[in-house]
C-alpha cells in the first residue's frame, strides 16, 4: 500500500536488482533533474481512460493486445519502422475485434520501451567479458569497453525519442491512417505472400461490406469517430526508476502521482520483489500496472504483491502477464488463478508466450519456435476455459518489418539457418509482421470459440 511514506524517491531506500554500474554519480543526477523539468509525456487523464478500458478487459468485455519490440534503440529510430509497427499492429487488432466481436484495448510496448533486465552482469564472446547491454538509454550494444559503460546522457536521448516517437503514434492514431476504410493499405508488399495475407483480404472486405452498409444508414468515417481513429496507448517496463521517478508528476485534478512515461507501465520477472524498489514505485503510482509472472512466482508472493500493488482491488489496475513457456503453463496458470479467485481480487490475465519460449538455436542464435508461441497461447486460453475465468489479453514482442528471428510461422516459415538474414533486435526475437498476424488469428479463433451463439444471445437480449 503507499504508505504515507511513499514518495517518488522512497524506492531509493529500499532493496534494488538490475542496477547499472553509473561510473559518475553526478552526471546521471544532473541527467535526472533535468528531466524532472522536461513535459511529462502522457497525462494522468490519458492513463485513468487506460484502467477503465482494462476494467472493461477484467470483467470480460474487452480484449488487450499489447506488443512491439522487445527493447527500442535510438539506431532503428524512424517513421518507417513506426509505421510498420503500427500497421501490423492495426491489422491484428481488427482480427482480434472481428473474432471477439468486443472492443481491443491497444496498447504499444513502443515510445519508452528502452531498458533491459539481465540474467548476468557480464557478456563473454570469444575470451573476453565486458558488462552486459542494459538497453539503449543505458549503455550500447557494441561490443567494446568504452560502448558498455553506462552514459547519463542517454536518458534525455530516450526521453527526446519516445516524445517524437508518442507525436507520430497520436497523429495515425487521430489523424486519419486508422480510418477502417484505409484497412487495405495496412498490407505491406512483402506479407503478399504468406499465409496469412489471403485470410486478412477476406476479412477486408467483410470490413469494407460493413461500412458500405454502415454508408447506406448515414454512418460515415466523417460523422463517426469510432470509424476514422483509434485510441493508442504505450508502455514499457520501468526498469530504471531513477529515469520513472523523474518523470512521476502529481496529477493536478486529482492530486495522486502518475508516472507520465507511459500510459501503462510494468514490472519485469526479475524485479517483482514484494520488498524491493520496483515494487515501492509502482505502489505509489495511479497508472494500470503489469506484473510479469514466471514460474518462480509463488502464490504467496502474488497475494503480497496484490495486496500492496492494489489495496482497493481496483479493476483495471492489475494485469497479470503470465510468461511461463509452453510446457509449464498447466504447471502454474492454475494455481496463480485459484490464488486470485480464493482472495476475491479483479485483474486482467494476460498471456506473454515469448518469454518463456526462448531456446538457443544450433548456430547460436537466440531464437523462438513460433510453434511453442502458438502452443502457449492455446494453454493460456484452455486453463481460463477449464476454469471458467477470461482470458483478457496477449502481451507480444513483434516488429513491422519481414525480420528473422523467430523459427517456423506459415508458409515461409524461417528456418534455422534464415536466422543471420535478417536478425535486428537488440535484445529477444521477435514476430515478424506475418507470424505476429498469424498469431492474430489463432487468438481470433479462440476468441470466436468462446463467443455465445447468436441465437443464445438473442434469447438473452
Ligand atoms: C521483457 O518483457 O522484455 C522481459 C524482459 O520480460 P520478463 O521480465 O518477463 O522476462
Ligand atoms: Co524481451
Amino acid at each position: 500500500m503507499p504508505t504515507n511514506t511513499w514518495t517518488p524517491t522512497s524506492w531509493r531506500s529500499k532493496p534494488i536488482s538490475q542496477v547499472p554500474a553509473y561510473p559518475d554519480s553526478d552526471k546521471l543526477r544532473s541527467a535526472e533533474a533535468q528531466i524532472q523539468k522536461f513535459p511529462p509525456l502522457v497525462f494522468a487523464g490519458e492513463a485513468r481512460d487506460l484502467k477503465h478500458q482494462l476494467a472493461e478487459v477484467a470483467r470480460g468485455d474487452a480484449f488487450l493486445l499489447q506488443g512491439g519490440d522487445c527493447a527500442e534503440s535510438f539506431a532503428e529510430h524512424g517513421a518507417d519502422h513506426i509505421r510498420d509497427f503500427f500497421r501490423v499492429f492495426l491489422q491484428m487488432a481488427v482480427v482480434l475485434t472481428h473474432g471477439a466481436s468486443k472492443p481491443v484495448v491497444k496498447v504499444g510496448r513502443i515510445a519508452g520501451q528502452f531498458a533491459k533486465p539481465r540474467s548476468s552482469d557480464t557478456e563473454t564472446i570469444d575470451g573476453v567479458t565486458l558488462p552486459s547491454y542494459r538497453g539503449d538509454i543505458i549503455n550500447d550494444i557494441a561490443f567494446t569497453e568504452a560502448s558498455r559503460i553506462p552514459d547519463p546522457e542517454r536518458l534525455l536521448l530516450a526521453y527526446r525519442q519516445s516524445a517524437a516517437t508518442l507525436n507520430l503514434l497520436r497523429a495515425f492514431a487521430s489523424g486519419g491512417y486508422a480510418d477502417l476504410t484505409r484497412v487495405h493499405e495496412w498490407t505491406m508488399g512483402f506479407m503478399k505472400d504468406t499465409s496469412a495475407y489471403p485470410r486478412f483480404e477476406e476479412l477486408a472486405k467483410k470490413i469494407d461490406d460493413a461500412i458500405d452498409f454502415m454508408r447506406a444508414l448515414g454512418l460515415t468515417p466523417d460523422n463517426t469517430p469510432s470509424l476514422r481513429e483509434t485510441k493508442f496507448y504505450t508502455s514499457h517496463e520501468a526498469l530504471l526508476l531513477g529515469y520513472e521517478e523523474a518523470l512521476t508528476r502529481r496529477d493536478s485534478i486529482t492530486g495522486d502521482y502518475y508516472a507520465t512515461s507511459g500510459h501503462m507501465l510494468w514490472i519485469g520477472d526479475r524485479t517483482r520483489q514484494p520488498d524491493g524498489a520496483h515494487v515501492e514505485y509502482f505502489a505509489g503510482i495511479k497508472n494500470p500496472i503489469g506484473i510479469k509472472c514466471g514460474p518462480s512466482l509463488s502464490s504467496d508472493d502474488l497475494n503480497r504483491l496484490l495486496d500492496k500493488l492494489n489495496p482497493l482491488n481496483e479493476a483495471g489496475r492489475i494485469t497479470l502477464i503470465g510468461r511461463f513457456g509452453s510446457d509449464k503453463v498447466a504447471d502454474h496458470l492454475p494455481r496463480l488463478i485459484e490464488t486470485v479467485q480464493q482472495g476475491g481480487r479483479m485483474v486482467v490475465w494476460c498471456s506473454d508466450p515469448m518469454h518463456g519460449n526462448t531456446v538457443k538455436a544450433s548456430n547460436g542464435y537466440k531464437t523462438r519456435p513460433f510453434d511453442r508461441v502458438l502452443s502457449e497461447v492455446k494453454s493460456f486460453f484452455d486453463v481460463h476455459r477449464s476454469m471458467g475465468t477470461y482470458p483478457g489479453g496477449i502481451h507480444i514482442e513483434m516488429t513491422g518489418d519481414d525480420v528473422t528471428e523467430c523459427t517456423g510461422g506459415g508458409v515461409s516459415a524461417v528456418t534455422e539457418a534464415d536466422l543471420s538474414d535478417r536478425y535486428h533486435t537488440y535484445c529477444d526475437p521477435r514476430l515478424n509482421a506475418s507470424q505476429a498476424l498469424e498469431l492474430a488469428f489463432l487468438v481470433a479463433e479462440e476468441l470466436r470459440a468462446q463467443r455465445p451463439e447468436r441465437s443464445a444471445r438473442v434469447a438473452f437480449a
